[in-house]
């Protein structure tokens, strides 16, 4: 804790300890107290309207760690923040994330207003597939159970039988009674299903429909070997979403939320995280002893959340209508996403 800043207090405290530990990707090296006091005011005033406002502020690991360690209430992997949304109490849910994000949160919770302060954030996965694509493939296959990952819009979850996120996917995938699933809309995460089952014996026919994540799709073979020679210590550990053969190299392979559990039960001392940049900042506030190897990918969608956007729609969340979902739809999207917590928490 810095002696001489001039705003301490305990919420000052806890921002100058984490920011402290972690790297400014603007800049590439550590937070410095000039950086931190700069930003003090703001939060503090963010603070405030947000108890004024009865706000709850979540947000994914992807976000800045300004927001992470300065207003947010909650941070978490998709599952998680899914959770918390859906029990939230306050009025006013901010959800800094992307656009699939906030409208699975208004579905869990439909009293709520629920604001994503870019007001859109897309996502490359959640745009890559439409409903009716997903119609047609369970008329060319109706024996086959539709899986969708959250990274889909709230029309695709309508005509799937079960959302998915990365820390579930495998266990849902390998409960599945089904002999054919057809997995929307990541291309990848359907090629590591069908390696994951294979690998444990388990016949089933993987239909895969939809895109990449245009940031984990760009993590290469030939990167993660370069790493290995050079840091043979190195764990490495990758998304779901990473191309199949990083994910066959990887010592671990999981949600964002996994990937911080692995590293902190893990004696390694270095590890190479083949995910977003923002986890990176999560980790080292963590675990300042280990040093990370970060793959340099940087989610465009989750960055456009900043503390100067979360300060406008409190400032002028009255006038703002916030997400909205049809009243039919909502209903048949929050039953896939209700089968998932059903089956995940089994
Ligand atoms: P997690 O659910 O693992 O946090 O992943 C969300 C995401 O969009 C990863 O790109
Ligand atoms: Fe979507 Fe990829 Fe960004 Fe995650 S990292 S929100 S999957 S574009």
């Amino acid at each position: 804790m810095q002696q001489n800043n001039p705003f301490a207090n305990q919420e000052t405290e806890c921002l100058f300890k984490e920011l402290s530990k972690v790297t400014n990707i603007k800049t590439g090296t550590r937070f410095t107290n000039e950086e931190i006091n700069k930003i003090i005011p703001q939060i503090q005033k963010i603070n405030k309207l947000k108890k004024e406002k009865d706000a709850l502020i979540l947000a994914h690991y992807y976000c800045s760690p300004k927001i992470l360690f300065g207003v947010a209430d909650f941070c978490g992997d998709s599952y998680a923040l899914a959770k918390k949304a859906r029990e939230a109490k306050q009025q006013n849910i901010i959800f800094c994330g992307v656009t699939f994000m906030a409208e699975t949160a208004k579905i869990l919770n439909p009293t709520k207003k629920v604001i994503l302060p870019p007001i859109t954030a897309g996502c490359s996965l959640a745009n890559g597939i439409t409903a009716d694509e997903v119609l047609a493939l369970r008329k060319k296959y109706p024996n086959a159970k539709v899986l969708c990952y959250i990274n889909s819009s709230a029309e695709v979850k309508a005509v799937s039988d079960t959302c998915v996120t990365s820390s579930n996917v495998f266990k849902i995938a390998e409960r599945t009674k089904q002999d054919q699933i057809i997995f929307v809309p990541d291309l990848y995460m359907a090629k590591n299903i069908e390696a994951y089952l294979k690998n444990k014996g388990i016949k089933k026919e993987i239909i895969a429909a939809g895109a990449t994540c245009c940031v984990h799709d760009k993590f290469t073979l030939t990167q993660l070997k370069e790493i290995k020679t050079k840091y043979p210590e190195a764990k490495i550990i990758s998304h779901p979403e990473c191309l199949p053969e990083i994910c066959k190299n990887s010592d671990f392979v999981g949600s964002t939320a996994g990937m911080l559990k692995f590293v902190k039960e893990n004696q390694s001392k270095i590890f190479a995280v083949f995910s977003e940049w923002g986890l990176i900042n999560m980790l080292e506030a963590q675990n300042p002893k280990k040093t990370f190897l970060p793959c340099g990918r940087i989610c465009a969608s989750m960055k456009r959340n900043n503390l100067d956007n979360i300060e406008n729609v409190l400032e002028n969340l009255e006038s703002l209508a916030g997400i909205t979902v049809d009243k039919q739809l909502a209903e048949r999207a929050e039953q896939t996403i209700n089968n998932m917590f059903k089956e995940a928490e089994k």
